[in-house]
């Protein structure tokens, strides 16, 4: 297994390496990845940082350098950068720009790869399959960039994916990590949790945004994290908005939209609730479960002060509130 590990690693970095300068200093790399990538608003500086590549299109450039190199067929096969079709061998991620998903310490776990212009045919992301060195539940997209920033600002920012990492930084905004198109895993909470409790999650204003929002609320309050939600605006994700209205509009804008998720939550399911009683009797359950999910051995302080809150906004009793939480924790 940690031999295995061991050559992912350097492979990875290998692949990292030859996909960055395939972007900077091809010149199909640059017509095409570079021009991408700068059309997206993204600089050299940024592009650097998170090493961005790009994997020649023609099929297989990047199989035969790593071949010429020594590396073994079965570890180009496992590490998902090439696949074999009939016995022909060929790059997974022509023609695409390249994200280097890079662990705590830097190194290259896996990649993502965005074709370039969406279709119907192609996924618009392949990722890394699972390996000895790839474990989707515990990478976190950015870590390495915000982790240092995560521990100052004592806060980190959960986005959905790869370019909302990437040009929130680019703003200014360097604590912030993505889990990239999953759901938020315990696990990757964990590893949030050690640098940082305080989690603001920023993703879209739409329904799956939301519905991914609630996902993650219980697991985070299980682990003991203060979790505030900002939404943006219909049609935006954390990328697009801060290219389009610049990084201090931006800011405000966060700081203005910033709130609790169990907040958030009663807010919409009070309007949902409206008049009726059946309706709000089951928000009523689920608030109070969700707030016995609170780890109360590890913050005494915060299940207390969310018991106030919903008896509150709810408008049901505090006592009758405290029984119910009491219920789901037995
Ligand atoms: P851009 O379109 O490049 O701005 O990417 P995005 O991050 O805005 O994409 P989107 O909001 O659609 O998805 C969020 C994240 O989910 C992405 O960053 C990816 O990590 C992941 N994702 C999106 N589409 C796919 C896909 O087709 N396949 C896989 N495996 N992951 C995807
Ligand atoms: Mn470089
Ligand atoms: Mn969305
Ligand atoms: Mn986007
Ligand atoms: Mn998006």
């Amino acid at each position: 297994h940690q031999q295995i590990e061991e050559s992912l690693r350097i492979l990875n970095e290998f692949a990292a390496q030859y996909f960055h300068d395939a972007l900077l200093q091809s010149e199909e790399g640059q017509t095409i990845g570079l021009s991408y990538f700068k059309e997206r608003g993204f600089r050299t500086e940024i592009i650097e940082q998170f090493r961005l590549g790009y994997c020649p299109e023609d099929g297989s450039s990047f199989y035969k350098a790593a071949i010429e190199k020594g590396y073994a067929p079965e570890m180009l096969e496992k590490s998902g950068l090439c696949k074999n079709s009939n016995g022909r061998w060929y790059d997974t991620y022509r023609g695409r720009v390249i994200f280097p998903i890079q662990g705590m310490t830097g190194r290259v776990l896996g990649f993502g790869a965005r074709i370039l212009k969406t279709n119907e045919k192609s996924p618009k992301y392949i990722n890394s399959p699972e390996n000895e060195l790839y474990v989707k539940s515990r990478v976190l997209y950015g870590l390495y960039q915000s982790r240092q920033s995560m521990g100052k600002a004592d806060e980190c920012y959960l986005v959905e994916g790869y370019t909302d990492v990437i040009s929130l930084h680019q703003g200014g905004v360097d604590n912030v990590v993505s889990s990239s198109g999953t759901s938020l895993t315990e696990d990757q909470l964990r590893v949030i949790g050690r640098t940082t409790k305080n989690l603001t999650i920023l993703y879209d204003g739409d329904s799956a945004g939301i519905k991914a929002a609630m996902r993650g609320m219980d697991m985070a309050l299980a682990q003991s994290f203060n979790v505030k939600l900002a939404l943006l605006p219909e049609g935006h994700d954390p990328d697009s908005y801060i290219q389009a209205v610049g990084a201090s509009a931006f800011h405000t804008y966060i700081a203005d939209h910033k709130e609790d998720i169990i907040g958030f939550r009663m807010e919409v399911g009070m309007k949902e609730a409206a008049n009726d009683p059946a309706k709000k009797s089951k928000l009523v359950n689920e608030i109070a479960e969700t707030i016995s999910r609170i780890d109360k051995a590890e913050d005494f302080a915060l299940q207390d002060y969310y018991i106030k809150q919903s008896s509150e906004r709810l408008q049901v009793d505090e006592q009758g509130m405290i029984n119910l939480v009491n219920k789901f924790i037995r």
